[in-house]
């Protein structure tokens, strides 16, 4: 039991940019220590402006974790994965040493977008990183948006995509049955469910600082709305590779310590690999899409 909380003070925060498209690495908090009204809002302020921040040396356990996950905004809804022992709302992002399965999440994506309410956000805590590799890639939406042509914008603007995690989660899709014979260690569980469609416009304005980004996460959008899918399937490969221009993306590397937190909304993101031989994990949290209160 933790005895006494580091007293944070908002002031002391302080936020190094990264340099690339988005993402800064934060320091001067202790994210298991007491989290204020004050000091969450000037955090959720951070992450809405970089829309990826790092938190470097933190000492936080899973129950430290999801004490910030509630203090941002509450756990959002998490299908097809087991959560770690003891925990209702923490999985591991897990891959082991001698692991031969395809790598989890190479695919650019935002979490959980085949949902009614997807998550806000996402929170990533390090628990074992390799010495090298497993680099997590984050592609700014908001700016891809921006830099597009003004009639192209427009055209965007009246698109809708049917989204649905079939593709990934059915029992046929990519994680589905066939993986039960293989290595895999993390606790994925594909489900009929994933067959549900749920759509959402191609261009979302962000619910709380009014930013337009490109919604569009090619695993998880099996059509357009009106449109034919060969036509669908050709703009939104189209579109992908804009959305993950270099000038557009920001790429983490991971120290011991670290906690992540970046906004489904206006970021997409991949992992990577690079680390055979060595055990990778992390644990996870969504925050819960957001409602104005
Ligand atoms: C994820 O997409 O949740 C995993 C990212 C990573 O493993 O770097």
């Amino acid at each position: 039991m933790r005895l006494a909380q580091t007293q944070n003070d908002r002031k002391a925060l302080i936020a190094k940019p990264s340099g690339q498209a988005c993402g800064a690495r934060v320091s001067g908090v202790d994210l298991a220590g007491d989290l204020n009204a004050e000091l969450i809002i000037e955090i959720r302020n951070l992450w809405l402006e970089h829309k990826v921040i790092a938190f470097t040396d933190q000492a936080m356990d899973d129950e430290a974790l999801e004490r910030f996950t509630i203090a941002m905004g509450g756990f959002g809804e998490d299908p097809f994965f087991d959560p770690i022992e003891g925990r209702k709302n923490i999985a591991a992002i897990l891959r082991e040493a001698d692991e031969k399965t395809p790598l989890f999440a190479e695919n650019w994506h935002s979490d959980w977008s085949f949902l009614n309410a997807p998550p806000a956000g996402t929170c990533l805590l390090a628990v074992d990183i390799p010495p090298h590799g497993g680099d997590t890639m984050f592609a700014d939406q908001v700016a891809a948006f921006a830099a597009l042509p003004e009639t192209r914008k427009d055209a965007m603007r009246q698109l809708t995509a049917i989204h649905s995690a079939k593709l990934a989660y059915a029992p046929e899709g990519t994680y589905g049955n066939h993986e039960r014979e293989t290595d895999r260690s993390m606790a994925i569980r594909p489900d009929a469910s994933a067959n549900e469609t749920y759509c959402h416009p191609l261009i979302q304005v962000h619910p709380e600082t009014g930013e337009e980004a490109i919604y569009s996460t090619m695993g998880y959008i099996i059509g357009i709305e009106g449109m034919a899918q060969d036509e669908a399937f050709a703009l939104l490969s189209e579109l992908q590779e804009w959305q993950v221009r270099d000038e557009f993306v920001y790429r983490h590397q991971w120290d011991d310590n670290m906690l992540i937190m970046w906004d489904n909304r206006s970021v997409l993101h991949k992992a990577t690999g690079g680390y055979k031989g060595h055990r990778r994990e992390l644990h996870r949290t969504t925050i819960a899409a957001y409602e104005p209160a």
